[in-house]
């Protein structure tokens, strides 16, 4: 990137500021725009980032700050529009998952990058973990033979919270895309694509609510997937 610090952060909420900040510093960047629409996270946003613009809508903030690089951590039913101004802004985008909720959404985000030599690119941070990347190895160097069969489990006992909302938006289908599947499915889907090798071919599934019936979101699911290696 020619400007590594023309950098916009969109939402400032939980994931911004403990995760994506420290990350973007690690890179030597720092951003000069935040987007957030919650006075108390846009005051944090002013304590933490003294420097940075705040803004409280997407246009103004392109327009004034022209970021060369847009780091999307809203809530999940904004990302796709998001993504589509960041890009017809001319930035590159890197989004939080999950980067739509929609699958049309998904092929017309991706032509639009292509078209305007932008990268578009989803936070899979799962599949950075050390252990996932050594079994990964194993895997790519046939250490355990031919794949068969994988068994991923992943328990919460809760949703994730939401930085100082009274209402998180991970119960809202509306707002979220879906449930466990799209806030935790998208993680492990990341690493199965990674590891089974090849696309699904065939998926079966269940979802339920066991336990957190106040939610409009199922909060299980259990689901056989079989992918085009034979795994
Ligand atoms: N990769 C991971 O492991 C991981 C972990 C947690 C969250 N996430 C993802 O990060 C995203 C944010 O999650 P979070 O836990 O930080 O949620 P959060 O609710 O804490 O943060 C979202 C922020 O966006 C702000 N916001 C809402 N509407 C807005 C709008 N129109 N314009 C600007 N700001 C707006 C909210 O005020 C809030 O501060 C989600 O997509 C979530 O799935 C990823």
């Amino acid at each position: 990137m020619s400007d590594r610090r023309r950098c916009a952060l969109l939402g400032f909420g939980h994931i911004a500021a403990t995760t994506h900040l420290p990350a973007l510093a690690a890179c030597g960047i720092t951003p000069v725009a935040i987007l957030e629409t919650n006075p108390e996270r846009q005051a944090l946003a002013r304590q933490m980032l003294p420097q940075a613009s705040v803004y409280g809508a997407l246009q103004p903030l392109l327009a004034q700050t022209a970021p060369e690089l847009v780091d999307v951590c809203t809530p999940p039913h904004l990302h796709a529009a998001q993504v589509q101004q960041a890009l017809r802004a001319g930035a590159h985008v890197l989004c939080e998952k999950p980067l739509v909720t929609e699958l049309q959404q998904l092929h017309a985000l991706v032509q639009q990058a292509r078209a305007a030599g932008r990268v578009l690119g989803c936070v899979h941070n799962w599949t950075a973990a050390p252990i996932v990347r050594a079994v990964g190895r194993l895997i790519a160097e046939g250490s355990l033979g031919a794949l068969q069969h994988i068994d991923a489990r992943t328990a919460r006992t809760q949703p994730a919270a939401a930085a100082g909302a009274a209402h998180s938006w991970r119960g809202d289908p509306q707002l979220a895309g879906g449930g466990i599947v799209f806030d935790h499915g998208w993680h492990g889907m990341s690493i199965l694509l990674r590891w089974a090798g090849g696309r699904p071919t065939q998926v079966d599934a269940q979802l339920a609510t066991r336990r957190h019936h106040h939610l409009a979101v199922e909060d299980s699911c259990e689901a056989r997937i079989k992918f085009a290696g034979g795994v």
